[in-house]
């Protein structure tokens, strides 16, 4: 299983800051070996995104989607509408659609089993809150958004399922959990997949760690057993510090200790 290191543009970059990064990726990321590589740009991007990329293995990502196929609802898009641009994921449950845009876990299981049956490789997002944490609820809530958003996906979907846990208290903040704390979380979240898939296609789910990743912590993060790719934010907007991140994750693959 190779890792999976993941871009979150978020709501940022030019057209041209854009392209020009997308360009700088697809150049540098030429030789990369062992590890699949995304980016999820803003809805607007992702037709020249999705163009510059083409041909390579870096995928493309949107950041959300609606779950009905087509219809009156001013302002989304849809499923289909990723797939046709040669979107092959989609972010879902992210911190800041639940917390900002008030998405709930039943609005992202609709969301999740819509871009599933479409064939869109899904990267679901669930994490605690600082107060929820410190409240010692940590595995409760992820356990409730983990429950919640995989309600009636089956066994067969989860090929084409990464999890990514990102703490909401270390998202843009700078403080990234510690790997123990990440580990721990994630150890978690391998045994909910266990009990509810069996332990071979649990262990077959990658499960990405997002909040402040920086390429000086990646290493760290990376040689936990079940932290299995990154979800990086503000890092993934420099060309330097994104390669850095990918070379880094190379590098702990081809050395694990
Ligand atoms: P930062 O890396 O900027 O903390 O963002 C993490 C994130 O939310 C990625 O989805």
């Amino acid at each position: 299983m190779n890792p999976f290191v993941v871009g979150n543009w978020k709501m940022n970059l030019s057209l041209e800051e854009a392209s020009t990064l997308a360009m700088d990726l697809r150049q540098g990321l030429e030789g990369v070996d062992g590890v699949e590589v995304g980016v999820c740009p803003p809805f607007v991007w992702l037709p020249g995104v999705c163009f510059v990329l083409m041909g390579t293995k870096i995928r493309v990502g949107a950041q959300n989607m609606h779950w009905e196929k087509k219809g009156a609802f001013t302002g989304e898009v849809s499923g289909p509408m990723l797939k046709d641009v040669g979107c092959t994921h989609v972010l879902l449950g992210h911190s800041e659609r639940r917390h900002l845009f008030g998405e709930t876990d039943s609005m992202i299981n609709k969301k999740l089993k819509t871009a599933l049956s479409l064939g869109l490789k899904v990267i679901f997002c669930l994490g605690e809150r600082l107060e929820e944490r410190e409240g010692g609820e940590t595995f409760t809530v992820v356990e409730r958004q983990f429950t919640a958003g995989l309600e009636g996906v089956g066994q067969e979907a989860l090929p084409e399922l990464t999890i990514a846990y990102e703490p909401v208290w270390a998202i843009g903040t700078g403080k990234n959990a510690t790997p123990e704390q990440a580990q721990e979380v994630h150890g978690h979240l391998r045994n909910l997949l266990e009990n509810k898939y069996g332990n071979e296609t649990a262990s077959q789910v990658r499960i990405q760690y997002g909040g402040s990743v920086t390429p000086e912590n990646a290493g760290e993060l990376l040689a936990q057993p079940d932290i299995n790719g990154l979800l990086v934010g503000g890092a993934s907007l420099k060309k330097d510090s994104f390669l850095k991140i990918v070379f880094t994750t190379q590098e702990r693959m081809r050395s694990p200790i």
